[in-house]
């Protein structure tokens, strides 16, 4: 089907979208669903013809009407809390649910964020040199790099800033170099109180990816960011503005980019203890029948990132949900689901398979081999 691809992308925006709005990410919830609305507009405008638009277009007005909605309620808090400031549409004013014991593994990135935010905070008396203000994570899709922007969120005592680069460079279409611009002097005004600022970038790769078909100012944008992130390395000034960037496609990224990113961490697939403990988490409200040995599906499912994961169980749990309806007399029936069993896994398990394949683990090896930083 023609453009499959691009609906499965705004269906994944979407979903971030929903979870978002219901962890109460109010701000980060609004970027996915307009995401989503500029896809589905896309792919009506591409094929116009195409059956699925009374669909798509249902959806978009859902979801516009779902981002007013938000847009609004955040507007209020905002006048009620800090009528003074002007409104910014890229500071999280609301902190995401996430803490740093969501976030299974990575221990190398979450010590690498730590550290290179906390220590130059506390004593930037020890860094005669300096410090680095840019953090790239790359890695396989869904392995945590957007999980761990919102636990560094709420972890890390900073005014936080989220953006995503997709929407920075398409949706304000001419405007991106002004939005990079606001982006980075907002963070300045907010670096001024001794509390550190840190921006986060994710899917940074579509901010130097679109620069071969410019429309409207891709390359000034790009070159915009460049300039901003020399000057935060003004020796002068010490502020305390981080950039972490996340992305799935490092290899995009040209070189002036990877410079500015003195910090370059791989968010691996998880290993074998992750994937215990991921199954540990996302089993926690079921009820597990005996033979359910989480330890073992770990070492079973070897390659599944932690999305994948999560997927599974939401799949079993729903197979389960599914075959409970189908027995189900009538409205009294108070019955509860039956355990989940191995063979339950199993057989999800069967025609699940893992979503990155080993080619482009072999990619993502190559370019960490040549650009990793820590
Ligand atoms: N390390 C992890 N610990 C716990 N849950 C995880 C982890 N990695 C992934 N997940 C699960 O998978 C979901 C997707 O992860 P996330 O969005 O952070 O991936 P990503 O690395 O940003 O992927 P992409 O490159 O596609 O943006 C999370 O919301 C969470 O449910
Ligand atoms: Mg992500």
């Amino acid at each position: 089907m023609p453009g499959s691809e691009l609906e499965s992308m705004a269906a994944n925006y979407a979903r971030q979208a929903m979870k978002l709005d219901k962890q109460g990410s109010r701000s980060l919830a609004v970027i996915k669903y307009q995401r989503a609305i500029e896809i589905l507009l896309k792919l009506c405008q591409i094929y116009p013809d195409q059956q699925s638009n009374p669909t798509y277009l249902k959806h978009i007005e859902a979801y516009s009407s779902r981002v007013r909605a938000l847009q609004r309620q955040t507007s209020d808090s905002g006048k009620q809390e800090k009528s003074e400031k002007e409104p910014n549409e890229f500071i999280l004013t609301e902190k995401p649910d996430v803490q740093w014991e969501d976030v299974v593994g990575l221990e190398s990135a979450k010590k690498a964020v730590e550290e290179s935010i906390i220590f130059p905070v506390k004593r930037a008396d020890l860094f005669p040199l300096g410090w680095p203000r840019g953090i790239l994570l790359f890695g396989p899709s869904g392995c945590g790099k957007t999980l761990l922007a919102a636990a560094v969120s709420s972890q890390i005592d900073a005014t936080f800033f989220y953006v995503d680069a997709a929407s920075i460079m398409s949706k304000w279409l001419g405007e991106s170099e002004k939005n990079v611009s606001k982006l980075f002097s907002a963070s300045r005004k907010a670096a001024d109180n001794s509390k550190p600022a840190i921006i986060f970038i994710d899917e940074i790769d579509s901010m130097t990816s679109v620069q071969k078909e410019e429309v409207g100012g891709e390359i000034r944008a790009r070159n915009q960011f460049l300039r901003e992130m020399d000057s935060l390395v003004d020796k002068k000034k010490r502020l305390h503005i981080y950039v972490i960037g996340a992305t799935n496609k490092p290899w995009n990224l040209d070189e002036a980019f990877i410079r500015r990113f003195q910090k370059r961490i791989m968010v691996p697939l998880p290993d074998s203890e992750a994937r215990r403990e991921m199954f540990e988490m996302y089993t926690r409200g079921l009820e597990l029948g005996e033979d359910v040995d989480l330890k073992e599906l770990a070492e079973t499912t070897e390659g599944y990132s932690g999305s994948d994961i999560h997927d599974l169980c939401q799949a079993v749990q729903m197979k389960v949900v599914r075959e409970f309806f189908e027995t189900i007399e009538n409205e009294d029936d108070t019955r509860k689901p039956r355990m989940l069993s191995l063979s339950d896994f199993q057989n999800v398990l069967e025609n699940r398979k893992p979503s990155v394949t080993p080619y482009m683990l072999y990619n993502f090896q190559r370019w960490a081999d040549e650009f990793k930083a820590h």
